[in-house]
């Protein structure tokens, strides 16, 4: 299979039109421990009160909403550049701050001016990785933290899960874009090791790291 296309306007598009199925869909091929997974690697973090907190790639919302009920927030927003997943997350959680942006550029936000910035199921849909981990850098305040959430090795665990969840996926959605793109996205995107190499040129310091599901998913917690 060719490489995806990972042009913000395809990546955009796509989940906007998979936006209304995406959180029941994330359940099926997650068997439903996905918000699990997610609660656990919130729960690498350390917290103090009035944290400002980025969600970046928030989609519907999930990681924003796990941030904002610590209570350690005085400031949250999630931010993604497909509107009809913002407006998915707006719906789902009227009280919380969602707006449309791009990871790679966030000229809102001045140099480190934010404690935390999360990312899950992201990064692997960025083209240009360098230019959103440079740029969650630069946002940053010294010693604030980021969370970074992604599908992680490629061993038999995740082989078999290709063959369980993708499959379940295909019989969800044919074997349309979102399909395909899901197991080239999976199959291009680092392994941990590797991720981490990419964090630590920019002036990330890995922090911890916990794996999930036998290490399909991975967690990474970095400082700057
Ligand atoms: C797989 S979803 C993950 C959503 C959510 N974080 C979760 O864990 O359920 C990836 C999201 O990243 C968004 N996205 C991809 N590239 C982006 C970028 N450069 N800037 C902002 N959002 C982006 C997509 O629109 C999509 O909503």
């Amino acid at each position: 299979m060719t490489q995806v296309d990972k042009t913000p306007e395809k990546i955009s598009e796509m989940f906007s039109e998979i936006s209304k199925s995406y959180d029941k869909n994330n359940n099926i091929i997650s068997f439903g421990l996905h918000k699990k997974i997610k609660k656990s690697a919130i729960g690498l973090l350390d917290f103090s009160d009035n944290m400002k907190v980025l969600d970046l790639c928030c989609g519907t919302g999930d990681v924003t909403e796990i941030l904002a009920n610590t209570k350690y927030t005085s400031d949250i927003c999630g931010i993604d550049f497909s509107k009809d997943m913002i407006s998915v997350a707006q719906k789902r959680f009227p009280k919380l701050k969602f707006k449309c942006g791009d990871a790679t550029t966030m000229p809102d936000y001045k140099n480190s001016s934010v404690d935390l910035i999360t990312m899950a199921f992201g990064l692997r849909n960025i083209n240009d990785r360098q230019s959103a981990i440079k740029e969650s850098y630069r946002v940053l305040k010294n010693g604030g933290q980021f969370l970074h959430l992604d599908f992680g090795y490629k061993n038999i665990f995740s082989v078999i899960f290709n063959l369980i969840a993708i499959t379940a996926i295909k019989l969800l959605y044919g074997n349309t874009l979102p399909y395909k793109y899901l197991i080239q996205s999976k199959k291009e995107f680092p392994e941990p090791e590797e991720l981490i190499k990419e964090f630590e040129r920019e002036g990330f310091k890995l922090k911890k790291k916990k794996d999930f599901l036998f290490g399909i998913i991975s967690a990474q917690v970095y400082n700057r």
